[in-house]
């Protein structure tokens, strides 16, 4: 059934909401107005313009060449498909570095039609996140496998296997929810330690490859669709086994609200 014109509009006290209720909501990339409305007629809760963009869309090796005129751009394209789901954009590489950046490049985003900007990092996010959220602008951090620090991590990893590692993470998280967090995205972590930090916070966690326990599931569109040159282990490909664009990302929504996905085999120990 199409949720086209039917749903209410999806707001960060759905999300509370549906966290509380222990339900799950499904977030899916999107970078221009056609497929922003195909995932909101499907039911996503929450579209991210993410700087997946320079890879899926530029041919970028990374996220780092990317923009804000780019994120600006696609983030209007997407504004303008959309009509309920809840849009989250990353704030690109180096565009919060220092506070007057951090502030004028997440108000350009939100001016865009951003409900809420993506920061990648850890502790050191803490005084960014409370400018932002002092000011009225949602934030979501993303933790675990950052990939604006590829160059440092060096190589696309698994993130908080030791338990040094995992305690770190989950200190830096509750800091960040202190901080004024309204989201935490865990990228590639263990499924233990994405369950772990699930149940510490109050907040909705995104997971991606960080097991079945966080309260929403991210992928990257063309992941989904099986259109990158690279698929990861915590991809699964949803349009092989159901023949259409609509119906694969449909069927995303229903797997990760049911919680058939991720299944074990796209899961990290
Ligand atoms: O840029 C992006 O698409 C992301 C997802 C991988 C979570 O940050």
């Amino acid at each position: 059934m199409s949720t086209q014109n039917t749903r209410k509009a999806i707001t960060l006290s759905t999300l509370k909401r549906i966290r509380e209720k222990g339900e799950r909501f499904a977030c899916l990339t999107a970078y221009d107005a056609c497929f922003a409305g195909l995932l909101d007629d499907a039911g996503v809760e929450v579209i991210l313009v993410g700087d997946s963009l320079g890879m899926v869309l530029q041919g970028h090796d990374n996220t780092l060449p990317v923009t804000m005129d780019d994120m600006v751009y696609h983030v209007e394209c997407v504004k303008r498909g959309n009509r309920t789901a809840f849009l989250m954009a990353d704030m690109p590489f180096m565009s919060y570095s220092s506070e007057k950046e951090t502030l004028e490049n997440a108000a350009a985003l939100m001016r865009a039609g951003a409900e809420m900007v993506k920061l990648e990092g850890g502790a050191w996010l803490a005084s960014s996140t409370r400018l932002l959220a002092e000011r009225g602008i949602p934030v979501c951090v993303h933790m675990g496998l950052t990939p604006q620090s590829i160059n440092r991590i060096g190589g696309y990893l698994v993130q908080g296997r030791d338990d040094r590692q995992a305690k770190n993470m989950l200190d830096e998280a509750r800091l960040l929810q202190e901080a004024g967090a309204n989201i935490l995205l865990l990228e590639c972590v263990p499924a233990d330690l994405g369950r772990r930090i699930t149940e510490a916070l109050e907040i909705p966690v995104i997971g991606i490859g960080a097991g079945p326990d966080t309260t929403g599931q991210v992928l990257v569109l063309h992941d989904l669709l099986g259109i990158s040159p690279i698929s990861p282990k915590f991809v699964k490909n949803f349009l092989a086994e159901t023949g259409s664009i609509p119906e694969a990302i449909r069927a995303y929504v229903d797997a990760v609200r049911t919680g058939q996905f991720p299944a074990p085999e796209h899961c990290f120990n």
